[in-house]
């Protein structure tokens, strides 16, 4: 697991650029989606249907395609999707996010999908899997193979492809100037870089993970795309150490988890910021009085803030810095120190990290 965190530079740096081209600052991914562009500005609307860490990943790609491709989007579990009977009509893609490409319950999902006249693109790190297989098109996470049952590497990796896949049906639908298009292929030309650095976190995730060793419970918590982020940091510590954790909505807390919150409760709050993005900055001041709420109530704070934030490390207990990046693509830089706050609270706790008990890496069977 360690080894893969540490491999995330490199996994997001091999998804990214072979979709890249400089020349004309453009997305190359017509060939893989394997849909023609004219069906693509007809879309109404997008499916994602995934399981476990995959589907979190959908939850961040549904704010990318929102936001980049203006597409309404629909995250499922691939385990729920078949008992809403979804409606899925012709102007409909569903995306299958799988990392495995052999999970059973999103396997079926992608046939249900397709027996109701959608078309579908499989995202998945495995070349030649079933899932992959059996989509119209497919986007493969190049992030190299993952061993370690908690899923870490490929993660990055499928938000990568999600907001590649959503910047280029932006500019098919004309909802993406060439411009911001530009603008976006230079940030992420950067991003493998910002994870280099964002793994510098290590220690100070390794300490944290220390003085927290006997918390029996978490609340993490995230607000709009940062929400998912939240999820699977909660998910991967339940997963390699066992600790019971949740993922909340931040302003969700109000409305019931406010009454666990107390000294016993430690709180990880996602609440990095974008400046110059109106929404974000409003999030984020709504983020800085939900700290305050939280610390009125005695609550440990752990903050994962931007980095060069003055405001956050005075109210926060404790602070781990991550580098600026637009709003979209902080995600993929957020994730690393909670992966890292898992794998060392494992390890203190002198878990099998990799092969934590009762999960295996893909559920071949429903
Ligand atoms: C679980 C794994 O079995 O399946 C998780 O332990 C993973 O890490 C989930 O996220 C979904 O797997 P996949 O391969 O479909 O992404």
């Amino acid at each position: 697991m360690l080894r893969e965190i540490f491999e995330q530079p490199e996994a997001i740096e091999k998804t990214i650029r072979p979709r890249l081209s400089l020349e004309d600052s453009r997305i190359k991914m017509a060939d893989e989606v394997n849909i023609p562009a004219e069906e693509l500005r007809r879309l109404n609307r997008i499916n994602i249907v995934a399981s476990g860490t995959s589907r979190h990943a959908g939850m961040a790609g549904q704010y990318m395609f929102q936001e980049l491709a203006g597409i309404p989007v629909e995250v499922d579990y691939a385990s729920e999707f078949e008992y809403r009977n979804p409606a899925i009509g012709a102007r409909e893609i569903t995306i299958v996010i799988t990392q495995s490409g052999e999970t059973a319950d999103t396997m079926a999902a992608q046939r249900l999908a397709k027996q109701k006249g959608s078309r579908t693109i499989a995202i998945s790190n495995v070349e030649g899997s079933t899932i992959a297989r059996e989509a119209d098109g497919v986007l493969y996470t190049y992030a190299g193979r993952e061993v370690s049952i908690a899923s870490t590497k490929a993660f990055s990796a499928q938000m990568a492809v999600l907001f590649l896949f959503a910047a280029y049906l932006g500019e098919v639908r004309g909802q993406l100037s060439h411009e911001a298009l530009k603008s976006w292929i230079e940030q992420l030309l950067v991003l493998p870089q910002k994870a280099e650095t964002t793994l510098e976190s290590s220690e100070p995730c390794r300490r944290l993970a220390e003085s927290f060793q006997h918390a029996e419970d978490f609340l993490f918590v995230g607000r709009a795309i940062h929400y998912p982020i939240a999820m699977d940091g909660a998910l991967k510590l339940k997963e390699v150490s066992y600790v019971h954790a949740e993922g909340y909505p931040t302003g969700e807390t109000k409305h019931g988890p406010n009454a666990l919150i107390d000294e016993n409760l430690p709180i990880v709050m996602v609440m990095t910021y974008e400046p110059g993005n109106p929404g974000s900055l409003l999030r984020y001041e709504k983020n800085l009085s939900a700290l305050r709420g939280f610390k009125n109530q005695k609550a440990q704070v752990i903050a994962l803030a931007s980095e060069n934030d003055k405001q956050v490390p005075a109210l926060a207990d404790h602070t781990i810095f991550v580098p600026q990046t637009s709003e979209l693509l902080a995600p993929i830089l957020e994730i690393i120190p909670l992966q890292l706050f898992a794998y060392y609270m494992a390890v203190i706790k002198g878990l099998d990290v990799d092969k934590p008990r009762n999960l295996v890496k893909s559920v071949m069977h429903e």
